[in-house]
């Protein structure tokens, strides 16, 4: 029987939470748009039993760090049960709800970020086991837990497992098989799919779709916006819960824009061949961004992964004027596998060929050695870092697509030998780590460096290139 708020809980469940915590089969899934109550409801559907007598609930995440964090279940479980009798035991992250008779129910947090945390559970019994983010977790870990259910002696609940996911992450496909099939808003139900007041059924498990414009305790908009700094296609997973959006390439052939050289100046292409505007060459400033993976130091990784990394050095041209200057051309490409040694030589030569303002190199691995060599060789080069930021490359890449996406990154349409390979790379590329993503990492930075920088920075230090 579902009475919400209850002693404990002190949330109204939305109407869509409600057809939720309202359901008794075994398994269900609350799938969708980011921002639609789907954690809050795993924790409301956790307390349903908590006034029951030896009650014992779980809910699970990849690691501790996202449940601890703030926003994440475990300081809003604080904020939701301040003013009740439940206590917090922070060794165990558990709490329990003491009972008039008969031991206390719980509720614990748990994690499950490598195959063998499952076996942390093995001895535990739970009437209620809750995945949240459920498409960063392992089907195989998801199915072990179930062999955690157990209605002990004298505990009259429901067996429940509940999950709850955004689209998206590693285990898209094996979550969207299970419960979501080829569902959309739009289209008809597919093959053996019913749906009833809302809740779609598919070989006994439910699945309630979760909309951002369910939870009226959320901000749409502001929350919209707060998901802009997110790659597009990341962000359009989040916000509308779109399960088609597989997981591709992070870049859409449709982003791509091409210039052509005419002369002295760059003719910049719309998205149907047009010309869009004429900028001279003069006008831009011009900088060199440098990855420097598969340098030495590489070769350890290279062999662990089986793959065989290149090191990048591109040039781009950016629009001085501030009304341009939203625009990157990328001018040039190099790209090879080259010692420390012959990689600065090549940025020597790129150099020396194209005359950058400034030099980005990435920050990690050998760019702190490559700005040494750089600047005590002769001629003396200076090149900067790109600021350290996030570690994640599709993160760290979401400025660049947002830019492409924005159809602001240009390509030459002609004579050049490397802009089919970039592309192929850009397309292809779904943020999987084990991918390559050199060029896109070289672009990545420029697209970082030239948002950061803004009218006039990137042309502090041109005297310092005697090269
Ligand atoms: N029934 C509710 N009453 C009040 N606030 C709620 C309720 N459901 C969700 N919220 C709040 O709305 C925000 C988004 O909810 P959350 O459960 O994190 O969504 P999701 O997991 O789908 O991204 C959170 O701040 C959450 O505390
Ligand atoms: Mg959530």
């Amino acid at each position: 029987m579902l009475t919400f708020p209850n002693k404990y809980c002190q949330l109204d469940a939305h109407p869509n939470q409600q057809k939720f915590l309202a359901l008794d089969c075994l398994e269900a899934f609350f799938g969708g748009a980011a921002g639609g109550g789907k954690s809050a409801a795993l924790f409301m559907a956790a307390l349903q039993y908590a006034d029951v007598p030896g009650y014992s609930a779980l809910i699970v995440r990849k690691d501790t760090q996202r449940l601890a964090l703030s926003g994440g279940l475990i300081p809003r479980s604080h904020q939701w049960l301040a003013d009740s009798p439940a206590r917090w035991n922070e060794a165990r992250r558990t709490w329990s709800f003491p009972q008039e008779k008969g031991p206390p129910a719980t509720l614990t947090f748990g994690y499950l970020s490598r195959p063998a945390d499952k076996f942390r559970y093995a001895s535990s019994e739970f009437q209620y086991i809750a995945f949240d983010e459920l498409t960063e977790l392992r089907e195989e870990d998801y199915l072990f837990l179930f062999s955690r259910l157990r209605r002990a002696k004298n505990i009259d609940v429901r067996l429940r497992v509940r999950s709850a996911s955004n689209p998206g992450n590693s285990g898209h496909l094996w979550v969207r098989e299970r419960f979501v099939r080829d569902w959309s808003p739009t289209a008809d139900l597919p093959e053996g799919m019913t749906s009833q007041g809302g809740v779609l059924w598919f070989e006994g498990r439910a699945f309630v779709p979760s909309l951002i414009a369910d939870n009226p305790s959320l901000h749409r908009e502001e929350y919209l916006a707060s998901l802009g700094h997110l790659p597009p296609l990341t962000r359009q997973r989040l916000a509308c819960g779109d399960w088609s959006v597989q997981e591709k390439g992070q870049f859409r052939a449709e982003w791509l824009r091409y210039f052509i050289l005419a002369g002295e100046q760059y003719e910049l292409l719309g998205p149907t061949g047009t010309t869009l505007t004429v900028i001279p060459q003069q006008a831009c400033r011009r900088f060199a961004t440098v990855d420097p993976a598969g340098t030495s130091a590489d070769l350890d990784a290279d062999a662990r992964t089986g793959s065989r990394s290149f090191s990048v050095v591109q040039v781009w041209d950016q629009p001085r004027h501030p009304d341009l200057s939203r625009f990157l051309i990328l001018r040039d490409q190099q790209r090879d596998q080259v010692s420390i040694n012959d990689l600065c030589k090549m940025i020597r030569r790129v150099h020396s060929a194209w005359r950058p303002e400034r030099i980005w190199i990435e920050q990690e691995k050998l760019g702190h050695s490559l700005v040494c060599m750089l600047a005590n060789g002769t001629p003396t080069i200076r090149a900067d870092l790109v600021p350290p930021g996030i570690s994640d490359k599709a993160t760290r890449a979401a400025p660049l697509a947002n830019k492409m996406e924005r159809g602001e990154v240009f390509l030459p349409k002609y004579n050049s030998s490397w802009r089919q390979g970039f592309e192929r790379e850009l397309l292809a590329w779904t943020g999987n780590s084990r991918e390559p993503s050199d060029q896109i990492d070289a672009a990545a930075y420029a697209a970082i460096v030239a948002d950061q920088s803004g009218p006039g920075i990137l042309t502090i230090h041109p005297v310092l290139f005697r090269g």
